[in-house]
């Protein structure tokens, strides 16, 4: 589902203009994915030259990668994060007021991702230049208990979807969350009121989260060939 294009370039400069945005004494969510995975990065090596700032992880990945630069970890039960920086799948910017509408879960951690990013003071979203889009139209990952799988597969078709359990890469058999569960992407077209969709899905039995994202990105750093761009 991940459209390519994107340069390392492009992720490396998004991710450094969010590392540079963190304050001394800050508490950081740390997403995952690429772009998220330069963003801490380059806040190890802030941490590195002496700022203070500790994080709270969104995946196993972004764990690893967070001891591996050198910065302290703490978890949502001793900290609120002051910012979230996390990246995106598709990221709708919209023409007038109103938060840009983000699709995640491209690495199936967008479960925690969203706990993470809506419970900090500013969710800051950085990204490679084909991620933005005028049309969300990619499917929409959703964490599923694994015994639930049929039945919520029913209940998205009948929301209009049309569900495909995600499939591991590499080996046999369906990816695995970081919490056990499995991935359902579902197809909807162009989702034209992401609001209802998200809620319509979120009430569904067996299913933990989706990779729907409404209101809450506070500012969009997108890298391009020769800086960022920044919507808010
Ligand atoms: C993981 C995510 C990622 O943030 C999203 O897939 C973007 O990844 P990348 O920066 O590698 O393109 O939602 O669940």
């Amino acid at each position: 589902m991940k459209r390519s294009g994107g340069t390392d370039a492009e992720k490396r400069r998004a991710g450094e203009r969010a590392a540079a945005a963190v304050s001394d004494g800050d508490v950081v969510g740390l997403g995952t994915g690429s772009t998220a995975a330069a963003a801490i990065r380059a806040l190890g090596r802030r941490v590195d030259s002496g700022l203070d700032a500790r994080a709270i992880p969104t995946s196993h990945q972004s764990r690893a990668l967070a001891r591996e630069a050198g910065i302290p970890l703490l978890t949502l039960e001793e900290a609120t994060p002051d910012l979230a920086i996390d990246g995106a799948d598709r990221i709708a910017i919209p023409d007038r007021d109103g938060s840009p509408v983000l699709i995640k879960g491209g690495g199936a951690a967008h479960t925690r991702e969203k706990l993470v990013d809506s419970a900090a003071e500013r969710f800051l979203v950085v990204a490679d230049s084909t991620k933005l889009t005028d049309c969300l139209d990619s499917p929409v990952p959703v964490e599923v208990l694994p015994d639930a799988v049929p039945v919520v597969e029913r209940r998205l078709s009948a929301l209009g979807g049309d569900p495909t359990l995600r499939a591991a890469e590499r080996k046999d058999g369906p990816v695995v969350t970081d919490n056990g569960n499995l991935v359902i992407d579902c197809a909807f077209g162009p989702v034209d009121d992401p609001d209802s969709l998200a809620a319509d899905i979120a009430a569904l039995p067996g299913v933990l989260d989706h990779g729907l994202f409404v209101g809450l990105a506070d500012v969009v750093y997108v890298g391009t060939d020769d800086g960022v761009d920044v919507y808010r």
